[in-house]
């Protein structure tokens, strides 16, 4: 099944918890928590106190994108009740087995991200260890940009591989999507979407919510 992570990073943050009541209730199924440190990225977003506000107030489980250089000091920081999925970027960690190996050992599902110029192939070693392979359709950062062609090869590939080998992450992307390209990134294998400014940047956000969500099931 694919399941809609719509990014609070585009969310109206004076009403956080009356948006993310309104995704729930048109049904999308993950909050997408965007954690940017101004030094990995060229922003700065919010931090686990935001998230944890949201503890109890939403039923969804979190899907935490940490954006940040030295992410192992902040991993315990970010596990909940409802995390669901803990996600680093390859590119800021040199130890990326044991810092893998510290998520799972906490009860949470591990993830690892890649930006739009790093390679698949920096994968090869740890596609076996994750519960989560996140491709990066725009260089992090920001909401609201363009969607990188190539990064659907990348999908295409992670699907190919899991298959061939009977592994068991998930495929998600993030970054440009809306409703004119997911069906494209489905049909290569996504299966968790996240959408930041095309659904909170929408006229109607719960509208938007079931728009995508009528894609899904095609
Ligand atoms: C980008 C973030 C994304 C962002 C996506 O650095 O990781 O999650 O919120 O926003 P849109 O969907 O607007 O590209
Ligand atoms: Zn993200």
């Amino acid at each position: 099944m694919v399941r809609l992570a719509p990014s609070i990073l585009s969310a109206d943050f004076s009403r956080l918890g009356e948006q993310v009541h309104l995704i729930e209730k048109a049904g999308a199924q993950v909050i997408h928590v965007d954690v940017m440190d101004g030094h990995f990225v060229p922003n700065i977003s919010y931090g686990a106190t935001v998230m944890k506000s949201l503890c109890g107030k939403t039923a969804l489980p979190f899907d935490v994108h940490l954006m940040i250089e030295n992410p192992d000091q902040y991993i315990e920081d970010f596990v909940t009740d409802q995390t669901e999925f803990i996600v680093v970027h390859q590119e800021a960690c040199p130890h990326l087995h044991r810092t893998i190996q510290h998520i799972k050992s906490l009860g949470v599902k591990a993830g690892v991200s890649i930006n739009p110029g790093t390679s698949l192939s920096t994968l090869d070693f740890i596609l076996e260890e994750v519960d989560l392979v996140l491709v990066m359709s725009v260089n992090p950062g920001f909401g609201g940009q363009k969607f990188i062609p190539s990064s659907l090869a990348k999908v295409e590939a992670l699907k190919q591989i899991k298959d061939m080998h009977g592994l068991n992450y998930e495929i998600e992307i993030d970054g440009g999507i809306g409703l004119d390209n997911v069906k494209e990134v489905i049909d290569a294998g996504v299966e968790l979407v996240v959408a930041g400014s095309a659904v909170f940047g929408a006229p109607d956000v719960e509208a938007r919510v079931k728009e995508f969500l009528d894609i899904f099931v095609g």
